[in-house]
């Protein structure tokens, strides 16, 4: 309990001088290579090192900037700050998301066990083949870069399948499962055949993980 105290009046009063703290990559539960062969251990590196570090430098240099104008006061600098908050902040939500969302097959990946989430898949798509039919031919359809998600709407209490372009996080739903449709997630070994990635990455996904946001959610 102190100790917990102690630990938090830092980051308070770090806070109140308006001293932010620096997003960073989360670390990985497994090895880049560890998703083979449905993601080839080269994608992953690349992907993380590369693609999600970046969104991390750039989303941590557009607040920076967006910090400045707000010292100065400075509405037409702080507006110009705010598409690159979102690209930026939406590619590191949605890649954090995205890497606790998959695990190896000999770590339970791609098996969905018995439990809130699978009761809930059968009780709005049928089956998890139904499922992945539908939530594929969502991911086809996205026209250049996106998202594909399996959401939950705290409204109806359903689960939906819906996407996102570009970087755009999922604002819509309490996002369970998404599933990154950008080239960069795939091309260097599926080349153009997207469609064997949509079928492939489904062995790899982690079920146990989103049935813990499903459960978190209601
Ligand atoms: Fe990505």
């Amino acid at each position: 309990m102190f100790a917990i105290a102690r630990a938090a009046a830092p980051i308070k009063n770090a806070t109140r001088m308006g001293v932010r703290a620096k997003h960073t990559l989360p670390s990985l539960s497994y090895g880049f290579g560890d998703l083979e062969p449905a993601i080839s251990g080269q994608i992953m590196e690349l992907h993380y090192t590369k693609h999600h570090q970046t969104y991390v430098n750039n989303l941590n240099a557009a607040e920076a900037s967006l910090s400045e104008a707000l010292a100065k006061g400075d509405a037409k600098a702080e507006i110009s700050t705010l598409k690159a908050i979102n690209f930026n902040g939406g590619g590191h939500v949605n890649h954090t998301l995205f890497w606790a969302n998959l695990a190896p097959a000999n770590q339970g990946g791609g098996e969905l066990g018995s439990g809130p989430l699978k009761e809930a898949i059968e009780r709005d798509f049928g089956s998890l083949e139904e499922l992945k039919t539908k939530f594929n031919a969502q991911l086809a359809g996205i026209q250049g870069s996106g998202w594909g998600w399996l959401g939950l709407d705290k409204n109806s209490g359903k689960l939906a399948i819906t996407t996102t372009a570009n970087q755009d996080p999922l604002l819509s739903h309490i996002p369970l499962i998404g599933i990154d449709a950008w080239e960069h997630a795939f091309y260097l070994q599926y080349l153009n055949d997207k469609a064997s990635y949509f079928k492939n990455i489904w062995n790899v996904i982690n079920f146990e993980e989103a049935q813990k946001r499903l459960v978190a959610a209601k």
